[in-house]
């Protein structure tokens, strides 16, 4: 890729599902500018150059895909003294965030509604302590395994951006998606610290996990240091 011809990338997630309520597009139009990480897109950044993470000198933690939102709310309420980026493509769940952001009166969150892949590119090296990987799409099929995020594409660019001894957390309730994640994250310069049943202490649960549960798949919960 050079920096006049950015790679175009493929997306093969939902951007926008059913319609929205009318308080959910007042979030969007009313607060998503303000809570939005800029220099991120290729329009405000055709280049490509490293961006000033934000929130320093504090901590920086990334939850990829936050869907509803809940868990990266209840983490940004937990831990004050953090700085975290959401990244969520999907509309609907942007706006669901908002909605529970106007109660929560937090001022270390900030959004890239948008594909990961353009946050990892402009982040600076080994600036992200931690990283929250919650039910993934699966891609079930086997033809389309190498959409899923723990795949080298995705997987170098996030080791790049993650300092070493930073945690990355993966919830999935796919067995299959177990396998590739223990296959695959350790061969970007990662170490399985561990694995199981049980969530994490400050866990939880999202709206997909409820969902999961209600149709028969437990849950499995990997922890990885980057090594
Ligand atoms: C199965 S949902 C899980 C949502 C949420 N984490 C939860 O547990 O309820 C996966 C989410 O990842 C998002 N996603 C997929 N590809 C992404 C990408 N390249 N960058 C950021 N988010 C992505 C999807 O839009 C979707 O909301």
């Amino acid at each position: 890729m050079t920096p006049d011809a950015p790679e175009r990338r493929n997306f093969y997630g939902r951007i926008r599902g059913k319609t929205m309520r009318a308080s959910q597009k007042t979030y969007l139009e009313e607060d998503l500018a303000p809570l939005t990480l800029h220099g991120l897109t290729r329009e405000e950044n055709p280049s490509r150059s490293l961006i000033t993470p934000p929130f320093a000198p504090k901590p920086l933690w990334l939850e990829v895909g936050f869907g509803g939102g809940e868990h990266l709310v209840h983490m940004a309420a937990r831990y004050l003294d953090i700085g975290l980026i959401g990244c969520e493509p999907f509309v609907n769940g942007i706006a669901m965030l908002l909605g529970k952001m106007r109660q929560a009166n937090l001022t270390n969150l900030l959004l890239h509604p948008g594909d990961v892949r353009d946050l990892l590119e402009v982040l600076p090296p080994a600036c992200l302590q931690k990283v929250f990987l919650n039910y993934p799409d699966p891609w079930p099929k086997s033809r389309h395994h190498r959409r899923r995020f723990v795949t080298t594409g995705y997987l170098t660019a996030l080791a790049r951006v993650m300092e070493p001894g930073a945690e990355f957390r993966v919830a999935t309730d796919i067995a299959d998606y177990v396998r590739q994640t223990l296959e695959e994250v350790p061969l970007a310069g990662f170490t399985l610290i561990t694995q199981g049943s049980t969530p994490w202490d400050d866990w939880l649960s999202t709206r997909y996990e409820q969902k999961a549960l209600r149709e028969g798949r437990p849950p499995h919960y990997m922890t990885f240091r980057r090594t």
